[in-house]
């Protein structure tokens, strides 16, 4: 159906999104994708080598605060569709300064929305987190709960949340919303618990674990989150939001101890470290909204990070250069300036 479509999917060359741009080609081999992206520390051209020279794909350094910029990607592109991935996406960088997340995760949200009302899109995927109800001792949230947001990354988050919605009561504007958990996969920046904790355990160095290790995330595989989202683009009702869980509730112990069975080390690694300010302890969706309309995840926990811990086994070169700041040379290696 969506094969002739022209996507602009924004933060195309982070995590999320590289990965939803090589499986938007992986699906509909004619589909034209414009990836508009600012390329901050977490943007990585490099994750879209595998598509970068092929037809249907076009690239736009630019920020979505931009407006005029945004305005000229619409002019020049028409897009169909617009997936908004573009974030600031670390709650610890969020404690440290959280200006860049007022900026990107809420303005951003506006300016791209702005710009859809003006020229007119099929469709706005505004990709928000479970992070905007909080933390939930027992049970699960459910769409119509309370927001609860409690890092600055959550909060702007959910000021996004709320203004794409607001775009469809208002004005009309054929927006759906997605509130996915956690996220780990190929290409995560290694900032984030799964990532940092293998690279760290493939260097025999320490694994800093927040407080007592006993938080639980639902974890969700990158490319069943991917599916989710299209899946919703193509099936959701406008003006709905959509949990996208995993069905995968974990501690972080858990998640550490399994890092470091699959890269065969021991749990002398484990490093017990001060806990994060307002760390959540535990969050959780209920996903029957997105079961009903007939998605749900298809990987297992198991397989999917043997897949992951072999993933940064086999891309060295990739994570190594992010974390040695090798990165920053390629960067204005590539582009001409620094970054
Ligand atoms: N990672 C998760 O576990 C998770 C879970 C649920 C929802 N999400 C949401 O999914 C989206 C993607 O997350 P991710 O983990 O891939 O993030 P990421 O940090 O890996 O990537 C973010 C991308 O956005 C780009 N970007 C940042 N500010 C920008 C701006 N002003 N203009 C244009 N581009 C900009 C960055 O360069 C980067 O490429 C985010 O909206 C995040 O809130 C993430």
């Amino acid at each position: 159906m969506s094969k002739e479509k022209t996507y602009l999917v924004t933060g195309g060359a982070g995590f999320i999104g590289s990965n939803y741009i090589k499986f938007l080609f992986e699906t509909y081999p004619e589909v034209k994708v414009v990836n508009l992206d600012k390329l901050t520390y977490a943007g990585n051209p490099e994750n879209l080598k595998s598509v970068e020279n092929r037809s249907g794909y076009y690239f736009v350094k630019g920020d979505i605060c931009d407006r005029v910029l945004v305005a000229d990607v619409f002019r020049k592109y028409s897009p169909d569709y617009v997936i908004n991935f573009a974030a600031e996406s670390h709650v610890d960088r969020s404690i440290g300064d959280p200006d860049d997340f007022i900026k990107t995760d809420i303005y951003g949200v506006y300016s791209l929305l702005e710009n859809c009302r003006k020229y007119g899109i099929e469709r706005f995927v505004q990709i928000s987190t479970d992070e905007v109800y909080g933390s939930i001792d027992k049970g699960s949230f459910s769409e119509t709960d309370t927001f609860n947001p409690s890092s600055p990354y959550a909060a702007s988050k959910t000021g996004g949340d709320r203004l794409a919605f607001s775009y469809f009561v208002t004005y009309d504007l054929p927006v759906v919303i997605t509130r996915a958990s956690n996220n780990y996969g190929p290409n995560q920046y290694p900032e984030k618990l799964i990532p940092l904790f293998i690279t760290n355990a493939m260097d025999d160095k320490k694994l800093p674990l927040y407080g007592d290790g006993k938080n639980v995330r639902d974890w969700l595989y990158v490319e069943d989150h991917c599916k989710g989202v299209e899946y919703v683009l193509q099936n959701g009702k406008n003006g709905e939001a959509y949990n996208i869980a995993g069905n995968c509730e974990k501690q972080n112990i858990e998640i550490t101890k399994k890092i470091l069975e699959l890269t065969g080390q021991s749990d002398k690694l484990i490093e017990y470290v001060k806990d994060r300010a307002g760390h959540d302890r535990r969050y959780s969706l209920d996903d029957s909204k997105i079961a009903k309309l007939g998605w749900q995840p298809e990987y297992d926990f198991e397989e999917a990070m043997r897949k992951t811990v072999q993933w940064y086994q086999e891309n060295e070169e990739w994570w190594r250069k992010i974390k040695s700041g090798e990165y920053l040379e390629y960067y204005k290696e590539h582009y001409g300036q620094d970054l």
